[in-house]
Order: C-alpha cells, then sequence, then structure tokens
C-alpha cells in the first residue's frame, strides 16, 4: 500500500491543522514544510520532528517529491498559488473557497486538467463525523424524499459570510440536493437594497462582497429547492449555523457540534412523540488509533482528518477527492450567480456564461471603479462600515 507524501504549503493556524492530520494518518507522511515567516515554519517543523523546511514553494517541491501540496494560505492566494504548484504536475488541496472569483477558478481547472492531476478545497466539515452521521441516515431513507434544503450562517456581515462559511455550507447543500440549475437572491444592507456604492472588499481578504443580509433560493438539478441565509447578527450565534434537510417522512439537521432526525416532517413544537434524536457521530476507521499517536495537548481535528482519508482513498481508487475542486468551483459559482442576482435583481442560471466578478462588473458598469481597500480585521472593518453608512 503506498504511503502518500505530503508538503504542507502555509504553517499557520490551518496549516497546522492539517499537518496534524497528514502526520496522524497511517498512509500519508509530511516531506516538507514551506512558509515565509521562518517562526512559524519552526514551530511547526519542531513539533513534527521535520528538517525539511523551505522559504521557497518550488524549492520544497523540487526537493521532496510530494504527491499532495496542501496549501493553506490566505484567500487571495488560494488560486495564485495553486496555479504555481500545479506547473509541478502535483495533485494539489487548496483551503476554502476555492478562488476568488470564477475566472481564479477556472484557471485552476484548466491548468490540473492540463497537467492530469487532482484537486481538492479544504470544506472538511462536509465529510466531518456530524455530516457522516446526516449522510448515513439520509441514505438508510430515514427521511424519504428530499424535497427542501434551508441553510444558514452564523451571523457574518452577509456577503463576507457568503465567502467565508457560504462555502462550507454550499458544499453540503449540494452534496444533498445535486449541482445548482439557478439561483434567486436579494441582498440590502441596513434594510434597504444594496447599491453598487456598497460593494466592498471583505473582511479577511475574503473578494468582493455587498450586503449586510444576504437571502438566496437554489434551484437544485432534482426537483429539489434550497433556501440560504447570511444575515449579519448584532452578535454571532454559533447555533444559527445549520443545514436542514426536510423530506417527505421527515427531517435531519446538521450542526458543527451535532446532528438530528426528526422522524416526520411536520411537528407542531407540543408534539412530544415525535421528538428530533441525537445521531451519533462517525469518525474514520483509523481515527481512534491516530488520536493515540497524537500528543494530548496537541488537538487533532477529525474533519481534516476525514479530508486525509478521503484523499487517500480517491488516489487509491483513481477517483476525485469528494471536495473536488469541480465541487468547490461549483460553490463559487452559485456564490457569484447569488451576488449577481441580488445585484441585477434577476434569476441567474447556473454557469453563468459571464466569468467576470459580477459586483466589479455592475460598477463598472454604473461608472464606479473597484472599490477603494478596507482594512483586513474584522473589528477595523466594522468601524469603517459604520462610518461608511454613516455611524
Ligand atoms: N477550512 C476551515 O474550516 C477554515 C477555517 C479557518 C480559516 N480557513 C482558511 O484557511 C486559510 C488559511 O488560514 P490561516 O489562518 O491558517 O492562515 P494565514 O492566512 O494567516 O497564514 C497563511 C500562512 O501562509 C504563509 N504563506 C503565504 N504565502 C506564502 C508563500 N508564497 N510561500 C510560503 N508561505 C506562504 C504565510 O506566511 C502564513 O504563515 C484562509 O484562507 C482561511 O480562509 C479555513
Amino acid at each position: 500500500m503506498k504511503t502518500y507524501r505530503v508538503a504542507i504549503l502555509g504553517c499557520r493556524s490551518r496549516g497546522t491543522s492539517a499537518a496534524r492530520a497528514y502526520h496522524a494518518h497511517p498512509r500519508t507522511k509530511v516531506v516538507g514544510l514551506c512558509d515565509l515567516i521562518e517562526d512559524r515554519l519552526n514551530t511547526l517543523g519542531d513539533e513534527l520532528d521535520l528538517d525539511a523546511r523551505f522559504t521557497d514553494l518550488d524549492e520544497m517541491i523540487r526537493q521532496t517529491g510530494p504527491d499532495i501540496v496542501a496549501i493553506p494560505t490566505a484567500p487571495a492566494l488560494h488560486a495564485p498559488l495553486a496555479l504555481r504548484v500545479l506547473e509541478h504536475g502535483v495533485n494539489i488541496e487548496v483551503e476554502k473557497p476555492m478562488g476568488m472569483d470564477l475566472i481564479e477558478t477556472d484557471a485552476v481547472m484548466n491548468k490540473a486538467a492540463e497537467k492530469g492531476v487532482q484537486t481538492a478545497v479544504h470544506h472538511q466539515w462536509r465529510l466531518s463525523a456530524w455530516n457522516q452521521a446526516v449522510n448515513h441516515a439520509y441514505q438508510a431513507g430515514k427521511i424519504g424524499e428530499l424535497r427542501y434544503i434551508y441553510a444558514s450562517g452564523k451571523g457574518y456581515y452577509g456577503g463576507f459570510g457568503l465567502m467565508e462559511i457560504g462555502t462550507h455550507v454550499l458544499t453540503q447543500v449540494i452534496k444533498y440536493g445535486g449541482h445548482c440549475q439557478s439561483v434567486t437572491a436579494h441582498a440590502t444592507t441596513r434594510g434597504r437594497p444594496i447599491t453598487p456604492q456598497d460593494v466592498l472588499p471583505a473582511p479577511r481578504g475574503n473578494g468582493t462582497v455587498a450586503g449586510d443580509h444576504v437571502t438566496a433560493t437554489l434551484q437544485f438539478a432534482n426537483g429539489v429547492t434550497g433556501t440560504l441565509l447570511q444575515h449579519k447578527f448584532k452578535q454571532i450565534e454559533l447555533d444559527a449555523h445549520v443545514v436542514e434537510l426536510y423530506g417527505t417522512e421527515g427531517r435531519l439537521m446538521w450542526h458543527p457540534r451535532g446532528a438530528w432526525w426528526l422522524p416526520n416532517p411536520h411537528v407542531p413544537p407540543a408534539n412530544e412523540r415525535d421528538a428530533w434524536e441525537a445521531l451519533t457521530p462517525i469518525y474514520a476507521d483509523s481515527f481512534a488509533q491516530a488520536v493515540e499517536k497524537t500528543p494530548p495537548d496537541l488537538k487533532l481535528n477529525e474533519g481534516d482528518y476525514w479530508f486525509v482519508d478521503e484523499y487517500v482513498r480517491a488516489l487509491d481508487e483513481g477517483r476525485e477527492h469528494e471536495c473536488s475542486g469541480a465541487e468547490g468551483s461549483h460553490v463559487v459559482e452559485i456564490i457569484m450567480g447569488i451576488f449577481e442576482s441580488a445585484a441585477y435583481g434577476t434569476r441567474v442560471d447556473l454557469p453563468q456564461s459571464n466569468r467576470e466578478h459580477p459586483l466589479i462588473r455592475w460598477r463598472r458598469e454604473t461608472g464606479l471603479d473597484a472599490p477603494e481597500p478596507m482594512p483586513m480585521t474584522d473589528p477595523e472593518w466594522h468601524i469603517e462600515e459604520e462610518k461608511r453608512l454613516g455611524g
């Protein structure tokens, strides 16, 4: 059985989490680390007891010959770095979202096809233990035929939430609904429909966004309809972050820290006979041994571990990762469709023929340049936005 060699490009929080999962999995071995900041490189290198440390990614790939390069870097770097790594003809996984617009995701998909390698997007929640439980119950027919999907973020500024959390939520939604055919969306800023002046660079460098409340209706290939809410709350509400499947015979709910089954699709609150039942999380087969192998003070994320486990099985079987580049690009396609529909007030059929970012296009068509830069960190960004809106 082959052991897959893995190089990590970006050694901060997500790179550390990914490296731990690849290090702990019996079928993968971390063979190289790269970061521009030597302290981060050395902290992770010391943790893994690995001397192959680089500040130049091309050098790392040339010297270590990886099968997979993981790219957990800042959002605007995902596609540019993916393209640079793909030149070496290696499989990649890139953090979410896959790109800032469709021009970027198309370029990554085309380059991967030209090189004949795999792309995956680090949407680990799609594979995590609670979603495995939901999927298991769904496949067992626990809710009959799927007819509607409800999904919500946890209260970030709408357009930013779409890029930050919506990317995760949407890939879970398309797992059940299938690919999205069309989108109808509404976006508001302080309760009024967005204008081209409301188009802004998102916090944390998460692309170009608009709207503090974004609501989208999604139509899927198999006749299922979905609703996605990305609404800004006064405070983040972790419990709002759910994906709920409504079937003809019941409902299933996913939450980052739980999953439940309701054995009836229509239950008035007082009906105790049909209460929600908690599901049991399902972990990757070798996860328990991997936890034992990992020092107790280091957290091994079960979703990241599932993601690695799936990459091993996909490469063994010569098939795509469940969180493939194609799935990740389709998620960006939906997000751009939502922005386009909200801006132009029309239904948008997918895939879009115009691949330019729809909000940038919208501004240009009304005589505006790209928006001015905004602070990267959330608190400073919100202060600036309050000022723009007049306090
Ligand atoms: N999947 C998830 O659940 C999840 C959760 C949080 C964040 N994220 C995403 O993960 C990504 C990474 O976040 P983070 O907070 O770990 O990292 P970060 O963006 O703060 O750090 C990335 C690291 O990459 C390094 N880097 C950048 N360009 C490089 C280059 N050319 N060569 C070598 N090193 C380079 C930087 O020096 C930095 O240390 C972000 O895109 C974020 O959106 C995903």
